[in-house]
């Protein structure tokens, strides 16, 4: 078996690990059981490209025992979990190409050997599988990186097409992996169907909202150990995952300043209780600064301009872009670790600037990701939507697709049930009235 991860010895540990995590997640579980009994992917190659953490690899074990064929690589250079990646390769038997800290071109080479594999369902966060795919397909994976360009240059222009027209369809997790997917969908050049998982309630209202804000914090204190009580905490963004941070930061004791430039949302955050602000006004006072737009270069020179000293800066957004690294570089005079993911800049004005794992997504780096209960859901939606595609995916145009809607609610029925919390059901009656509107009164 192929596979590339940093040390086979730490897979009982990854195990252990894996277990801790799977218990809570009932979801998931369920779904296993019943993946195991009727086989629902039998023999069809999956590749997946996600976050390599104890959850992940929980779905992983979960599509294997469905029947398909997995490999699994990184999306992400920084928060691979390197024992659980050990521990799927050794205790799974299931390829994994990922170790924390690769660089951009083993990142790559790993992408490559997941596609090797000539996976017939896809999975990804932040649509890296698929827009390598895409770039295969014209033949310009080399825009991409040397070592895509290297690994395929035995390739045909009929056998890459073959690769790409294999697929039968992809999934996506991810907010800002929609958005890219959604405009090359826009200008008619998505290859094949994709379900957007992140889009479905049970992923993005619970995932983004919940898990960001616990898992951001978790990573903000566990690279700094700083109080937040009392101080003033500025978050950019107010979607599903800033709204998740703003309100746990609030839960600390924080004083949260939220941004934003769309006005209903920057609304709603004003009657949330939090003070509102143009980022320049914000980034004079801010102690703890979060971005998690999905957009670039939210904060910039003319913010790091007017900082406070120790100011400490960090990103929960999908891509490494949203703090801007280079201009910081370029306005200072040095650079230094002061902790693992704690990287100090000083100014021309002897000011101090902190920027917490590297910019990249904070609580995969300096922490250990969204609690499972959470991702629980998202993976349940995940394993959901591959079976899903199976079966219905060559039915389906090449387009961005939503979860259908009993999935949604099916995920979230079980969770329920196994929190032990029951519903009411609507009477026939009710049933009636809400579905009439000749019932006025
Ligand atoms: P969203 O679309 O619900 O919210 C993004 C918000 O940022 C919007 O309200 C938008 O108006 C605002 N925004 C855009 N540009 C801005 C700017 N320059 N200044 C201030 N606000 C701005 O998206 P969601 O679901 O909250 O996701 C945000 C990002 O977090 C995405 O990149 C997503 O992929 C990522 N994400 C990260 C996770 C993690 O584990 N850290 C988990 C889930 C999503």
């Amino acid at each position: 078996m192929d596979y590339h991860v940093k040390d086979l010895s730490l897979a009982d540990e990854g195990l252990l690990r894996m277990e801790w995590a799977e218990r809570e997640m009932p979801v998931l579980r369920r779904i296993r059981r019943r993946f195991a009994q009727e086989k629902p992917l039998e023999g069809v190659v999956v590749g997946a490209c996600l976050h390599v953490t104890t959850e992940t690899a929980n779905l992983m074990v979960t599509l294997k025992d469905g029947g398909a064929l997995v490999s699994l690589c990184a999306s992400n250079p920084l928060s691979t979990q390197d024992d659980v990646a050990a521990a799927l390769v050794k205790k799974h038997g299931i390829p994994v190409f990922a170790i924390k800290g690769e660089d951009k071109e083993t990142y790559y080479s790993h992408i490559a050997s997941v596609l090797a594999t000539r996976p017939r369902v896809t999975l990804d966060d932040g649509a890296d599988l698929i827009s390598t795919l895409h770039f295969l397909a014209q033949g310009r994976e080399g825009e991409l990186s040397p070592s895509l360009e290297e690994a395929f240059s035995p390739w045909g222009q009929e056998e890459r097409e073959s690769l790409v027209r294999g697929v039968i369809g992809s999934t996506e997790e991810t907010t800002t992996g929609v958005i890219r997917l959604r405009s090359l969908a826009a200008q008619g050049k998505l290859l094949f169907p994709v379900v957007a998982v992140n889009d479905a309630d049970t992923k993005h209202l619970f995932d983004n909202r919940y898990g960001t804000g616990q898992s951001t914090i978790d990573g903000i204190l566990r690279a700094t150990n700083r109080l937040i009580a009392g101080s003033v905490f500025v978050v950019c963004g107010y979607g599903w995952c800033g709204r998740g941070v703003a309100m746990r930061a609030r839960g600390m004791g924080a004083r949260v300043v939220v941004t934003e430039v769309d006005p209903l949302k920057a609304l709603e955050a004003v009657m949330d209780g939090f003070m509102v602000m143009p980022l320049m006004e914000a980034a004079r006072v801010g102690d703890f600064f979060v971005t998690v737009t999905g957009d670039i270069a939210v904060i910039r020179r003319e913010h790091f301009a007017v900082m406070k000293d120790g100011a400490m800066v960090a990103n929960a957004g999908h891509f490494n872009v949203e703090v801007d690294l280079e201009a910081l570089e370029g306005m200072s005079v040095s650079k230094k670790r002061l902790r693992t993911f704690v990287d100090e800049y000083t100014l021309e004005t002897g000011r101090r600037i902190v920027v917490l794992g590297e910019g990249r997504l904070v609580n995969l780096v300096a922490a250990e990701g969204h609690p499972s209960a959470v991702m629980d859901m998202s993976f349940a939606d995940q394993a959901l939507a591959v079976e899903y595609l199976v079966k219905e995916g060559p039915g389906l145009k090449p387009q961005v697709h939503r979860l259908p809607r009993e999935l949604d609610m099916e995920v979230a029925r079980i969770k329920l049930e196994s929190m032990g919390i029951k519903i009411d059901s609507l009477t026939s009656q009710q049933e009636e009235y809400l579905s009439s509107w000749e019932m006025g009164t």
